[in-house]
């Protein structure tokens, strides 16, 4: 079935179909010509996937505005409807019927109005800034002992020793998940990363399904385990916590722990990853940051700009809308496409030069924005700036060897990042 489908995108491509460049595999390597190619064609482009976005004005607007919600709990349909007949087959992912789904229905981001502030609410309750940054010292503990381990200097690759596990470590702290099931915590959130990108291949998608039973039966355990013996972590203040519309059921605790892990994975591993890389093009930059480390958070915002680990969220308009000059259907699958709005030369001059002074990097919609802005954005925010500050205590980083990115679009990064320390 992958085969096939590798064909028809490539086919697709060859005519120089809109859709076809969207999934073509080279967008996993550098899309940002081809965004600037559909820009070319306005801020709204049709395509057999649903309209895509391409401006930073039309992205915001729609990411802010109340008749727009969220399409991810119908993501798989929406995507299925827009396309021709014959290719639905080779897009339709595994049955997942009774298995948790942390980008469904009873999830957070996947629901709108007051069912979804209600959630929102609790966690925001307990996942405050306070609490994010009361784990600074820990993460910087376990930056500096992942670094030390990997033996401190000489060739490591950034994404093994350090990219991947710091977000890892940082979930477990944040959940109370004890660091000896960390490795298993890892190999579930990489399987399941593959939800957040559709287009993945069918194999990966039933890994995902595999990952996601056993993450459901791990929380169950742990969940009880707190409930008895409470702790000062996420999940036992989640138990504890009330809003009007009382507490979280066992259902929802599980989803929404699952979803912290999903959701906070391997989006910050390619933050690192896609951040490590723009300073290895740019030693100029990373000296400055070695010598002045009170530029390291400018420096994250403009990493999370030049290089958007989530390259599109999907939403719906519930009413037909004029906004940032395009016509917005009703009722479609509309993508956001993040890392074009966030290449817009309306907005950002120069947007594919990377400068770690430029002043208005923060405009960057990485987190998206409006009601489901990022929850974890600041916690995304400290381990950046941890990491980055622990790789040039070491000094600049150097390339040491052939960079891999992985094969998935929606969710930038890279498989293999080889630097030289020190
Ligand atoms: C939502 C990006 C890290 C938890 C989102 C959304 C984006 C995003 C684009 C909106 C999705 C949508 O509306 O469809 C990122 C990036 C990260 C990151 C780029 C790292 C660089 C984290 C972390 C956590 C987290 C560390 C938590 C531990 C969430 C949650 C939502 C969310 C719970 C859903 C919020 C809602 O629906 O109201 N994130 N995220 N994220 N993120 Fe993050």
């Amino acid at each position: 079935r992958d085969t096939i489908r590798g064909g028809l995108l490539a086919a697709m491509s060859r005519r120089g179909d809109v859709t076809g460049v969207l999934l073509d595999p080279r967008m996993a390597i550098d899309p940002y010509p081809a965004y600037d190619w559909l820009r070319e064609r306005g801020p709204l482009v049709p395509s057999n996937l649903g309209p895509m976005t391409t401006t930073h004005e039309l992205v915001n607007a729609l990411l802010r505005h109340p008749a727009v919600v969220s399409a991810n709990a119908r993501r798989e349909e929406l995507m299925l409807a827009s396309m021709p007949p014959g290719m639905r087959w080779l897009f339709r992912g595994p049955d997942r019927t009774g298995v948790v789904d942390p980008l469904g229905a009873e999830s957070m981001i996947g629901m709108d109005g007051p069912e979804h502030a209600r959630l929102r609410t609790l966690v925001s309750s307990v996942f405050t800034p306070a609490r994010v940054e009361r784990l600074r010292p820990r993460l910087e503990e376990i930056a500096e002992e992942l670094l030390d381990a990997a033996g401190g200097q000489g060739d490591v690759d950034v994404m093994h020793v350090l990219a991947g596990p710091l977000p890892v470590r940082a979930i477990c702290e944040v959940l109370g998940v004890p660091p000896s099931d960390a490795e298993r915590f890892r190999r579930w959130g990489r399987a399941g990363a593959v939800d957040l990108d559709s287009m993945a291949p069918a194999h990966e998608q039933h890994a995902a399904t595999q990952a996601l039973v056993e993450l459901e039966a791990y929380f169950d355990r742990l969940i009880s385990e707190r409930e008895h013996t409470g702790g000062d972590d996420i999940l036992s203040a989640l138990i504890e916590a009330e809003s009007e519309g009382g507490r979280l059921n066992r259902r929802e605790l599980i989803t929404m722990a699952v979803l912290l892990l999903f959701a906070g994975f391997e989006t910050t591993v390619n933050l690192i990853g896609n951040g490590t890389a723009a300073l290895l093009a740019h030693p100029e930059q990373a000296q400055d940051l070695r010598a002045d480390p009170s530029l390291v958070p400018g420096a994250v915002e403009e990493m999370l700009r030049y290089d958007t680990p989530v390259q599109v969220v999907a939403r719906i308009a519930t009413r037909e809308l004029r906004l940032g000059g395009a016509q917005v259907p009703a009722g479609e699958m509309i993508s956001l496409l993040l890392g074009a709005a966030n290449r817009d030369p309306a907005v950002f001059d120069d947007p594919h030069r990377f400068d770690i002074h430029r002043p208005n990097a923060r405009r960057h919609l990485s987190f998206a924005a409006g009601p489901h802005h990022c929850l974890g954005a600041s916690l995304a925010r400290l381990e950046a700036q941890v990491a980055f500050a622990a790789l040039l205590r070491r000094g600049v980083p150097r390339p040491a060897g052939e960079a891999v990115r992985r094969r998935t679009y929606i969710l930038r990064g890279f498989e293999r990042l080889p630097v030289a320390l020190g």
